[in-house]
């Protein structure tokens, strides 16, 4: 059987910083913010709220989607670059809070590409390992790495958490294939240093216009699909033109790709799950739907799944 997805949840911050916020505390526009990144506003988490906190708000709302008790999980997997501390992971930290006492637990690090090897990883566990309920996280409190004094960045990212049960499903439906790459000789183009993130925006934007549109291919190429089979396209919501990019790629139609990047910001690792969820609210995802999830991020990574929804 193949692993797809049995439940969906996300949690975002209620305070909303909007770009006009950002116009009164730095050298900043809300037309340069807009026409260069898509974002209108974002999500920004309490001092009180940490990283773990989100996590456990988005797992609570995809384990009652998925009807699955927190007891039958079979392992978390939380992929994060804003852990509440080093060790012990989010993963462990969340286990603890949901009562999930059978479930391994793990963090992964894969930036804004976390999600997707989350959602790998956990088909692994499912189709070899008899897994029947695995917890997926993506979750980041950026804002405790944002450097508000660096334009550059501070207006591009937000906080969230999105979660997903998987399990094994029946018929043609589930996760058909994956595309997973790194290279590290790009590390030195986004990282943390001391509490800050640094990013060469640039060199990342050529990377990731490179690697959305090719990776998205690459996934179709594995499960014997062509580009003219997809129904919806989940690309990582770093920027409009990133995203846009992996949009013509695949020659899709505008209202055929996901988009809340004006809404929430890049939420890293949580992008793709918080996207998810509102388009299965708003009735833009149906069952048996071809989606195609995207992303990219620091290490740098991508990664990209065909999943039949
Ligand atoms: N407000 C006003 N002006 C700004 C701002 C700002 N917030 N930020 C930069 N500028 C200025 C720059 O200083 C520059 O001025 P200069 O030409 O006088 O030096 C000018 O705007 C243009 O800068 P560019 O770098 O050419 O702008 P570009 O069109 O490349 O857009 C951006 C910048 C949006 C950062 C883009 O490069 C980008 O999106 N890169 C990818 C970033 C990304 O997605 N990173 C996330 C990775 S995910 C993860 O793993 C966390």
């Amino acid at each position: 059987m193949r692993a797809g997805v049995l439940g969906i949840g996300r949690y975002l911050p209620e305070k909303i910083v909007t770009n006009q916020d950002l116009e009164k505390i730095m050298d900043t526009s809300d037309e340069w913010i807009r026409t260069r990144t898509g974002i209108e506003e974002r999500r920004i988490a309490n001092d009180d709220v940490d990283t773990s906190d989100m996590a456990y708000g988005a797992a609570v709302k995809a384990l009652e989607d998925a009807n699955v008790d927190a007891e039958d999980l079979d392992m978390i997997l939380v992929a994060t670059v804003t852990p509440d501390q080093p060790f012990p992971s989010v993963s462990c930290m969340l286990q603890e809070k949901l009562g999930a006492k059978k479930a391994s637990a793990m963090d992964i690090s894969a930036a804004c590409t976390g999600f997707i090897y989350g959602m790998v990883t956990a088909k692994q566990f499912i189709e070899n390992a008899g897994y029947t309920n695995v917890l997926v996280v993506g979750v980041e409190k950026l804002s405790k790495i944002t450097n508000m004094e660096d334009r550059n960045t501070a207006v591009l990212f937000g906080d969230g958490a999105g979660a997903m049960v998987l399990g094994p499903v029946n018929g043609e439906r589930g996760v058909l294939s994956f595309d997973l790459g790194a290279d590290g000789s790009g590390g030195e183009h986004l990282y943390q240093e001391n509490e800050n993130l640094v990013m060469n925006g640039r060199e990342v934007f050529k990377f990731a216009v490179r690697q959305m549109g090719e990776s998205s291919m690459r996934v179709l190429e594995k499960a014997g699909l062509t580009k003219e089979e997809v129904d919806y396209l989940i690309p990582h919501q770093a920027n409009i033109r990133i995203m846009e990019s992996a949009r013509q790629r695949l020659d899709l139609p505008i209202e055929k790709m996901s988009k809340t990047v004006n809404k929430y910001g890049n939420t890293s690792a949580a992008s793709i799950p918080i996207s998810l969820v509102e388009d299965i609210e708003n009735g833009k995802v149906k069952e048996d739907d071809l989606l195609v999830m995207v992303g990219f991020g620091g290490g740098l990574t991508w990664g990209a799944i065909a999943l039949r929804w």
